[in-house]
C-alpha cells in the first residue's frame, strides 16, 4: 500500500495511505481530487485538525464506480418522499451500498416523543443489516438545504460500526456536495475493536 507522511499545518506529522479526499488536499493546500477523479476546491480539511501525530493503518478502499454512486444519490433523493418528519419539517432520505452489492433506501422517522427520531442514514443501515448485511461501503444522504450537510454524530458512529472507511456523500437541493469518508468525519472513533 502506497505511504505518504504529512506535515500538518499546525504540527503533527500523520501517516495515511493515498486513498483519496483530504490527501490531497493537505498536498495542495487548496484542491482535493473527487474519487472520480475530478478537482474541487475545498474551504477547509479535517485532517488539519489534527495536532499530534497519528499514525493510521487504514484498508484500501474498494472503488465504488461513478454509475453506482449516480444510482444512489437518485435513490436518496426519492427515500427522502417517504420521510415522517411533520414535526422538524425536514425530510431526508439515504440510500447505503451495501457489502454484497446490493442498496438499501432509508428516511428520518419522527416521533411525538422527539427524542426518538431517527435519521434517515440509521434507517438505511438498520435495513441493511436486518437484511443480513454486515459491510458498508458507501451512504449518500439528501437534505433538503442549499448547502450539503454531513451525517449527525450519532450516525457516524453507526456508520463506523459496518464502514470505518465507509466513503460518506452528501447532497441537497443545489450542486453543493460534501464527498468523504468516515475514517476523515470520526477520526478515533470508539468500535468493535475497542472492546478488546
Ligand atoms: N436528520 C437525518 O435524518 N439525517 C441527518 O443527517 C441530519 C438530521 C433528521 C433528524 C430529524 O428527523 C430531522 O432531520 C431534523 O434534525
Amino acid at each position: 500500500m502506497q505511504r505518504n507522511t504529512f506535515d500538518v499545518i499546525n504540527g503533527g506529522l500523520f501517516e495515511e495511505p493515498v486513498h483519496g479526499s483530504c490527501i490531497e488536499h493537505v498536498l495542495t493546500g487548496k484542491k482535493r481530487k473527487t474519487f472520480e477523479g475530478d478537482t474541487e476546491t475545498i474551504a477547509t480539511c479535517p485532517n488539519l485538525v489534527f495536532s499530534s501525530p497519528q499514525p493510521h493503518t487504514f484498508r484500501p478502499m474498494k472503488k465504488i464506480p461513478s454509475a453506482t454512486v449516480q444510482r444512489l444519490k437518485k435513490l436518496a433523493r426519492a427515500a427522502a418522499k417517504k420521510s415522517h418528519s411533520p414535526y422538524s419539517g425536514f425530510p431526508v432520505g439515504a440510500a447505503i451500498l451495501a457489502g454484497s452489492g446490493k442498496t438499501y433506501t432509508g428516511a428520518n422517522v419522527e416521533n411525538a416523543s422527539y427524542g426518538l427520531c431517527n435519521c434517515a442514514e440509521r434507517t438505511a443501515i438498520f435495513t441493511a443489516v436486518a437484511g443480513g448485511e454486515r459491510e458498508v461501503r458507501c451512504v449518500v444522504v439528501y437534505t433538503p438545504t442549499k448547502t450539503a450537510s454531513s451525517p449527525c454524530g450519532a450516525c457516524r458512529q453507526v456508520i463506523n460500526e459496518f464502514g470505518p472507511q465507509a466513503r460518506v456523500i452528501s447532497i441537497c437541493d443545489s450542486d453543493d456536495l460534501l464527498d468523504t469518508t468516515l475514517d476523515i468525519l470520526l477520526p478515533r472513533a470508539f468500535g468493535p475493536k475497542n472492546l478488546g
